[in-house]
């Protein structure tokens, strides 16, 4: 029987900084509403010529030299985001692998929003235990600064740019395995997260321009309610699955949105501070790359070990929702 391991974890952080004071500078806003609101105080700003397969690279670059394997065993490349380079096409996983400079790879993009990461944690996992691929690089990139309607004071400020990766392998040993993924969605909560303009029903048109239709819409207030409760019901359900208490997760780490929504899930779930990573201060939500970026975190600060166990726990646009569990398994 062949398992899938999860071998390593890198991030992009773009260097520019916008900060709570930058946005008070544009909107009737403060940097006291924000902070108490969210706990966000800044976020990162990719350059104009960067897309989002640039950000992805860079952080796929030291997921695959932290996994220690040669780049050309990489025989699928997911990359899970909603601000791709370009709106139909090609992909972005596809100029991933080509930034990466792969010989010839299956390459596709996921559109799952936040939960963008851990379905492609499922995909991989699915792929590598059929026995069909052996190394699969995964990604969650976003440049949200490209979609953000920066006169809309309800949304615009929550969102930032980032990017993170990771490799996960075949393995014949089991106690490196991915314990569980469970994904899903439900589409008639589509209307609380949107980018209305650009796509098939109203493609790109001055109606589009004018009105920031390809810009994100949030109903930030009933998407609040809705997180805390399907974040919390996702993992106990997880949990209960696999006959485990709280002490038995190391990190609990959640998509990163809002620090209000991670405290009311922690504190539900009952997760210690300790045990709950947090960079939404930081690098405020950057969707698909928040699970990732977040794990990069804490991986750095030299709190995630060999054999830890983790759970993501994921809610975005869609709506989707998804959490995985398993031991952080590097190559030894
Ligand atoms: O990542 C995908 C999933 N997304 C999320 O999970 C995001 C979930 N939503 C949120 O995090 C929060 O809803 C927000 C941070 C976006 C907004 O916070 P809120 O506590 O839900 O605020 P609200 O929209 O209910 O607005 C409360 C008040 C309103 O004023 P009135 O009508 O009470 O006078 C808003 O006009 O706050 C006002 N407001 C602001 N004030 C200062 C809204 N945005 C701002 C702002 N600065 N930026």
């Amino acid at each position: 029987m062949v398992f899938a391991a999860f071998r390593s974890i890198g991030a992009y952080i773009p260097p520019k900084i916008m900060t709570n004071l930058d946005f008070e500078k544009i909107l009737d806003t403060s940097d006291e509403w924000i902070t108490k609101r969210t706990g966000i105080k800044e976020r990162r700003i990719a350059q104009k010529n960067e897309g989002s397969s640039d950000l992805g690279f860079k952080a796929s670059q030291i997921a695959i030299q932290r996994a220690n394997i040669d780049k050309n065993d990489i025989d699928l490349v997911i990359c899970a985001t909603v601000t791709p380079d370009y709106l139909c096409m090609p992909s972005t996983a596809c100029l991933i692998a080509s930034k990466l400079g792969l010989e010839p790879v299956q390459a596709f993009d996921i559109s799952a929003a936040c939960t963008g990461f851990v379905y492609a944690v499922s995909v991989a996992k699915a792929f590598i235990e059929s026995g069909m691929k052996k190394n699969v690089l995964i990604v969650g990139a976003e440049k949200y600064t490209s979609i953000l309607d920066y006169t809309d004071r309800g949304t615009c400020f929550i969102f930032g740019d980032g990017a993170g990766a990771a490799i996960i392998s075949a393995s014949d040993n089991k106690s490196e395995a991915i314990i569980d993924v469970n994904c899903s969605s439900d589409g008639n909560y589509s209307d609380l997260i949107q980018t209305i303009g650009g796509g098939s029903l109203h493609p790109c048109s001055q109606e589009v321009l004018d009105q920031k239709l390809a810009c994100i819409r949030m109903k930030g207030n009933e998407t609040f309610k809705l997180a805390v409760k399907t974040l919390s019901a996702d993992v106990k359900v997880m949990m209960k699955k696999h006959n485990l208490i709280n002490s038995d997760i190391n990190h609990f780490i959640p998509h990163q949105a809002n620090y209000r929504i991670i405290k009311a899930v922690g504190d539900m779930l009952g997760f210690t501070k300790e045990q709950t990573v947090v960079t939404v201060d930081r690098y405020g939500n950057t969707s698909a790359a928040s699970i990732p970026m977040a794990m990069n975190y804490a991986y750095e600060q030299g709190k995630i070990n060999s054999g830890d166990t983790v759970l993501f726990d994921a809610f975005g646009a869609g709506l989707t929702w998804g959490s995985a569990l398993f031991p952080f398994s590097p190559k030894k």
